[in-house]
């Protein structure tokens, strides 16, 4: 079992999240940060810690989500690493909540 982030987390990226991860299993890319599934150990800390509630476990992605599990673990083998928490991204704030966000993730 793997936790994963999704849609909400694209364009926000506040990265509290990677505070409080045991493993360091955080990686970023420019507006998205994703898990990676074989590092990840299913503690939970992370999910209530997102200020978007990006965070879900495996068995607990809403519907019509299911795509950013296959992503988390695509990504995750290509992007650097994150363990400390930085500023989120400058519209933030704006882009909370906003729905199907993925047509906007960058590589
Ligand atoms: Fe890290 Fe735990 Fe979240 Fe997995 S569930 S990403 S191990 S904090
Ligand atoms: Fe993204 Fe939430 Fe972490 S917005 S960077 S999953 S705190």
């Amino acid at each position: 079992m793997t936790f994963v982030v999704t849609d909400n987390c694209i364009k926000c990226k506040y990265t509290d999240c990677v505070e409080v991860c045991p493993v360091d299993c955080f990686y970023e890319g420019p507006n998205f940060l994703v898990i990676h599934p074989d590092e990840c150990i299913d503690c939970a800390l992370c999910e209530p810690e997102c200020p978007a509630v990006a965070i879900f476990s495996e068995d607990e992605v809403p519907q019509g989500m299911d795509s950013f599990i296959k992503l988390n673990a695509e990504l995750a083998e290509i992007w650097p690493n994150i363990t400390e928490k930085k500023d989120p991204l400058p519209d933030a704030a704006e882009w909370d909540g906003q729905k199907n966000k993925l047509p906007h993730l960058e590589r």
